[in-house]
């Protein structure tokens, strides 16, 4: 009888440890989930903020400068510009002028008339000559910088 109750009470004793070895082993994995979690949370904005970086280049695309013709001149007659800046003309003279590249098709405007504008979106680096055609007098400069 005493055998039997030792026996009894080891393999009480070894499931007793068995389930705790088995809640801890269930435990450690639990445990080590959490972390692998919050890296990759954390991680996370991080790709976010540098998105932010990535769009200022953005805003020079977006920039818009421009030349006012007026007085038989272009205002300013020289300028300075980074690529991807969209240059408009206005014509605030009394008389039609054009903007017109000395070589080149990369301004190539209609004749335009006083209030009217015309449009271009330097995107290579380098300097554009430019005149007007019915004033061949008329001269401007745009100097494309990266
Ligand atoms: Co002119």
């Amino acid at each position: 009888m005493k055998n039997t109750i030792l026996v009894i009470i080891i393999l009480v004793a070894i499931g007793i440890g068995a389930f705790y070895i088995t809640k801890n082993n269930t435990k450690v994995p639990e445990t080590y989930t959490p972390p692998a979690i919050t890296n990759t949370t954390t991680n996370t904005p991080q790709p976010a903020t540098t998105t932010p970086s990535s769009t200022p280049p953005a805003v020079p695309t977006a920039t818009t400068v421009t030349v006012s013709i007026k007085n038989f001149s272009f205002n300013p007659s020289s300028l300075t510009i980074k690529t991807g800046t969209k240059v408009t003309w206005i014509n605030n003279d009394s008389a039609p002028h054009t903007v017109t590249s000395d070589s080149g098709i990369a301004l190539n405007s209609a004749t335009l008339s006083p209030g009217q504008s015309y449009s271009h979106t330097f995107t290579n680096i380098g300097t554009e000559n430019y005149h007007c055609t019915i004033h061949p007098m008329m001269k401007g400069k745009i100097t494309v910088t990266k």
